[in-house]
């Protein structure tokens, strides 16, 4: 299975990228690689230019600076007007110019500053709410949010945020006090476009917005999957690709003793084996079916005679695969009841090994070997156990215990494909390349039509650096896939050939990739790595909605909770990037940016 997750790997890899075209937001070919270089290169100093507004409203505020030095000497005066009792008084204020209530409205802002400087923030938000009613201006809002968060009222400060970044969209200031104050709600999607925007504007280091935008991320994902699991779907197979993959490892098991031609029970089992081993979409689903089928004939049959041994064995094969279809499904505790009950029917190696993976599933390291053990116990020759007991220790990296298991279930069964493949790979891991290449050449000899060798060598040869070479073994697992009966591995090199061509970035292997990808999800609609691979080029497409659509669907068919949240996490920063598209300011701010990022000849 281990060539799965090749596109998974990728999208991980790429993954602060992806979140990040929510930044890029209009974009061509290549928005991640945009992205990448826009965090090299140094960002055109937007401080600079803020530096200069902000003089320009100190300006506007009068000598305001000079005074406000003077007002400590001199006891201060007030600049605005009072009654008897020294309070405010605006009543005629109406009637000054503009430049005199500019001036007031500055002494009343002051005023607040002394006040939040002391703490004193009801009286602050008192003489910043009076110079706002002087005069509209966003620093005040700006300051009377300040007010706000030091008193824990996020709401009224989303107010004021939101009232200051009416006045002044680019106001950095507000977005992130509306971010963070939005986050103390909950509302991490609303943060996020806030922060996007800051992003945008550069007005603050980028290094320091980044890990709030990722953490509300996080935040907002973990909600949306939250919510979706508690609405408890009916669970889905894997991708056929996989099945294929899975079962490939197996004996095929196509009968079984003392079969009973007029038996309803006998006939159903006979036929969901035979419908898997088929290795056919239909056929996985026809006997995902006819294995419960079976499963229940043989429980009624077993409620009327308890004690046939020869219906419990029946009964244990039916159980078993009803239970590792389960597991396939996602529901390893129904799987492991079900497994459980197969052994005490009757013990069958395969039972063992299956629960086994479910240990390992659930991280139980020990009983999982013990599992093997008793697998191995009742046949002592059975290559799966072997073969899979090598794979947990390739994945924790026990190389030398993973080579004698790969070995020896090669030597039990040499006309099974798979032990020669882990065993090239695990050399490769190891660091021996000529080694690997000379066990791959062994292999490809051996099983001259195997889609399964140039699909791992591809691999291989990605990892070296070789994209051509890998691309072209690629192409020939395909069309040696096509040539074959039956799925042995599927889609994995459409997708794996797409994931190498979008990892190119030219309009060329643009398109290509994103036929490859279609292709793939038509041939297989379960797959959710053609799912997420076809929706980033959708994305960057300015597809979004279609982005959208497929990273939820690949949410829905990935198995762990980690593959859920990655692509949860896509959908949601898409939703954030339509957003942000819709918005007229901010996407014209990204128009502005990458219009200048073009001029220094950093985007094609
Ligand atoms: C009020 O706004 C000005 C300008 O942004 C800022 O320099 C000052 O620190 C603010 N005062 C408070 C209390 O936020
Ligand atoms: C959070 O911020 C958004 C602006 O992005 C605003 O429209 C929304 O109302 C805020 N949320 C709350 C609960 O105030
Ligand atoms: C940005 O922040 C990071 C980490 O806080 C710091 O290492 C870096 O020097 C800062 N860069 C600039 C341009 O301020
Ligand atoms: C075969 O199945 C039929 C129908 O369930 C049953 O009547 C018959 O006894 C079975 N024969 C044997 C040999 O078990
Ligand atoms: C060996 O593996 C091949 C291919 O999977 C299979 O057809 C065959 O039945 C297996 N033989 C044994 C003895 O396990």
């Amino acid at each position: 299975m281990s060539s799965d997750n090749s596109v998974g790997q990728f999208v991980a890899r790429n993954k602060t990228a992806v979140i990040a075209t929510i930044a890029a937001g209009a974009t061509a070919v290549g928005a991640y690689c945009y992205y990448l270089q826009l965090q090299q290169t140094k960002k055109p100093s937007r401080k600079e230019e803020e530096g200069e507004k902000e003089a320009e409203t100190e300006i506007k505020g009068g000598k305001k600076k000079k005074k406000s030095k003077r007002k400590s000497q001199a006891l201060s005066a007030p600049v605005y007007p009072v009654d008897a009792n020294g309070d405010p008084d605006l009543s005629n204020v109406a009637d000054l110019s503009a430049e005199q209530k500019d001036k007031i409205a500055v002494g009343l802002k002051d005023k607040g500053n002394e006040f939040f400087k002391s703490q004193k923030y009801h009286d602050a938000i008192k003489f910043y709410t009076l110079a706002i009613e002087v005069k509209n201006d966003p620093v005040f809002y700006s300051n009377r949010s300040a007010c706000y968060v030091s008193l824990g009222e996020q709401e009224k400060v989303v107010e004021d945020t939101t009232a200051a970044l009416k006045l002044k969209p680019d106001y950095s200031k507000c977005l992130l006090r509306r971010a963070t104050a939005n986050e103390s709600l909950g509302n991490y999607a609303d943060a996020m476009f806030d922060l996007s925007a800051v992003s945008l504007y550069g007005d603050f280091n980028g290094s320091s917005v980044e890990p709030l935008l990722e953490r509300n991320m996080n935040k907002q994902s973990m909600l949306v999957l939250k919510q979706k699991l508690e609405q408890h779907k009916p669970s889905q197979l894997p991708a056929n690709t996989a099945l294929a993959s899975f079962f490939g490892i197996f004996k095929p098991e196509t009968s079984f003793d003392n079969y009973n031609e007029t038996s309803e029970a006998d006939r159903t089992l006979l036929d969901a084996l035979t419908k898997l081993y088929e290795r056919t979409a239909e056929g996985y689903e026809q006997a995902d079916l006819s294995f419960s089928k079976a499963r229940e004939l043989y429980k009624t049959l077993l409620d009327e005679s308890p004690d046939n041994e020869e219906l419990k064995k029946k009964a244990a094969i039916a159980l078993e695969h009803v239970g590792i279809f389960k597991f396939l499904k996602n529901d390893p505790l129904a799987a492991h009841e079900d497994l459980k009950q197969a052994v005490e029917y009757f013990p069958r190696p395969n039972s063992y090994v299956y629960i086994a993976l479910i240990m390992a599933d659930k991280g139980q390291g020990e009983e999982y070997f013990e599992n093997f053990e008793k697998a191995l116990q009742i046949d002592p020759d059975c290559a799966a156990v072997y073969y899979h007991r090598g794979q947990m220790y390739f994945i924790t990296q026990q190389f030398s215990e993973a080579g004698k298991d790969f070995e020896k279930a090669k030597s039990l069964n040499e006309s099974n494909i798979f032990p020669y493949i882990q065993l090239a790979c695990l050399t490769y891991r190891e660091g021996k390349r000529s080694d690997s290449e000379t066990l791959f050449s062994e292999a490809r000899r051996k099983f001259p039509t195997a889609p399964e060798v140039p699909n791992f060598y591809a691999e291989i040869l990605a990892d070296q650096g070789d994209l051509a070479g890998a691309r072209k073994q690629y192409e020939i697992a395909a069309k040696l896939e096509k040539a074959l009966t039956g799925i042995h591995v599927g889609v994995s090199p459409l997708i794996g050939k797409a994931t190498l061509l979008s990892r190119e970035a030219s309009v060329e292997n643009f398109v290509e990739a994103t036929e490859l990808f279609e292709e793939a999800c038509q041939l297989d609609p379960r797959s959710e790595q053609a799912k997420i691979g076809l929706a980033q080029l959708k994305l960057q497409q300015e597809d979004i909605d279609e982005a959208i659509a497929l990273f939820e669907e690949a949410a829905d068919l990935a198995r762990s909770f980690d593959e859920k949240l990655q692509a949860t996490t896509f959908a949601e920063a898409s939703k954030i990037q339509k957003k942000i598209k819709a918005d007229p300011i901010v996407s014209a701010k990204i128009e502005e940016t990458l219009a200048a990022y073009r001029a220094q000849g950093i985007l094609g």
